[in-house]
């Protein structure tokens, strides 16, 4: 039985005041929170002085936990296919723009022979969500039960699904996050990711940390260090975890959105889409199938050969969604035309991932609906060459009186050069336990 001897306001003037936290009042703030004990706003302050003042590894650790605490924590080991055990692992990114991998990864994984229990997320700040993303196919649901996400493990390979009853106040602390300003926080980002992950019943984790304009954290040596806290959280749990430090200066391939990115995607998963989210994908596809102990498959094959876009079609279908409907993309569109030619030299993730936001593809209230045809095309991507007048980008919308907005956001959001700009690597480092 819990004691009540805390209050939130002592709880929230202890870290506004640059205090640690103990890790009762951490159990206290959770549990309350979770069951409606500590308000909103309570609850907000919290955040906000705990993104002022950060957190000791202890803090984060035992917030985390008891985040996985607020719910259960699901179990799959007694599964079996073919007689064996299932090969579980996962993925999960901190944020970014154009992050559409978990869609075709999930399928590569699965054909493969991986198990993949994927509690996926909704839109955060200026990031998408694979949720948001996956629901723009028509009839598709993440609203699957224990029982359901158990057979789809067992028959198909792979669940996704709104983490639900899992880390459930995670599932509050992220619609808190995501309108009061709080997102862009390590140890708010590392116990949010792997709460769900350590709930979810997974055996083997890759993490896609992001670096750059794009990321939550400013910095490389920031995102780095998140990193290393995830899988150091991961480690303690039991889990194999790793992480990639990858680049997000630039928006991943050529569309950001909802159904913009499932379209692009699908072009994935026929063996084509843009050379930087096939890179990103197979190289976590290699990454989770090294973690979950399988050898042996060539995760590129199963774009060649057709197996990963079956596994799609397959996984799709059993959770309602009917990719023979068209996808749906916003009725009301405007160009953005290159005003010299030269060749495009930057794209700011941020500027994009803000004007796609603004065009209705993210939330500003809790629970808000996001349009799913609400997205952006990118027409010139930084090397390729442009001619004064072309197009760079088409942005999508239902709701027209966006676009001033988006516009905003996108100016002195790209820059067009003499010479081609040096290439940037995609991924940047690989961080495991011990580093
Ligand atoms: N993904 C999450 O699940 N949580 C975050 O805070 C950021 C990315």
């Amino acid at each position: 039985m819990m004691q009540f001897t805390f209050d939130a306001p002592t709880i929230i003037r202890t870290k506004r005041d640059g205090g640690v936290l103990s890790d009762a009042a951490i159990d206290w703030v959770i549990d309350g929170y979770t069951h409606g004990r500590v308000a909103d706003e309570q609850m907000s302050a919290l955040l906000m002085a705990i993104f002022l003042r950060g957190m000791t590894k202890p803090e984060i650790v035992r917030w985390t936990t008891a985040m996985v605490n607020s719910g259960e924590r699901m179990d799959f080991t007694d599964l079996r296919r073919d007689g064996k055990p299932l090969a579980l692992v996962d993925k999960h990114s901190t944020g970014g723009v154009g992050d559409k991998i978990t869609i075709p990864l999930v399928p590569i994984v699965m054909a493969c022979g991986g198990a993949v229990p994927q509690a996926a997320g909704r839109g955060l700040g200026h990031t998408g969500g694979t949720l948001d993303k996956l629901e723009s196919i028509p009839g598709f649901s993440a609203e699957l039960s224990k029982a359901r996400i158990r057979q789809q493990l067992c028959d198909l390979g792979a669940a996704i699904f709104a983490a639900g009853e899992l880390a459930p106040a995670d599932r509050k602390i992220y619609a808190l996050r995501d309108v009061t300003g709080t997102t862009e926080s390590l140890p708010l980002i590392a116990s949010s990711v792997m709460s769900k992950k350590i709930a979810e019943g997974t055996k083997a984790l890759v993490l896609d940390c992001k670096v750059g304009s794009g990321a939550f954290l400013d910095t490389e040596a920031e995102s780095r260090e998140l990193a290393r806290t995830m899988v150091e959280l991961g480690a303690a749990e039991g889990l194999v975890t790793r992480a990639l430090l990858t680049d997000m200066e630039t928006p991943l391939g050529r569309t950001v959105g909802n159904a913009v990115e499932v379209a692009e995607s699908l072009e994935v998963l026929a063996g084509g889409g843009p050379a930087d989210v096939v890179e990103l994908t197979l190289a976590l596809a290699a990454e989770m199938l090294d973690a979950a102990g399988i050898d042996g498959t060539d995760p590129a094959q199963t774009l060649k050969d057709g197996t990963a876009m079956d596994r799609f079609r397959k996984l799709v279908a059993t959770q309602g969604g009917d990719l023979e409907q068209p996808l749906p993309i916003g009725p009301h569109s405007e160009t953005v035309t290159a005003p010299r030619s030269g060749t495009m030299e930057s794209i700011d993730a941020m500027a994009v991932g803000l004007a796609v936001w603004r065009l209705g593809a993210g939330r500003s209230v809790p629970g808000g609906r996001v349009q799913s045809g609400a997205g952006l095309r990118i027409h010139r991507r930084p090397g390729e060459p442009v001619a004064a007048g072309e197009p760079l980008f088409t942005l999508y919308t239902e709701t027209p009186e966006q676009f001033q907005a988006a516009l905003a956001e996108l100016d002195g959001g790209f820059s067009i050069g003499d010479e081609p700009p040096p290439q940037r690597p995609l991924i940047i480092d690989r961080i495991t336990s011990g580093d």
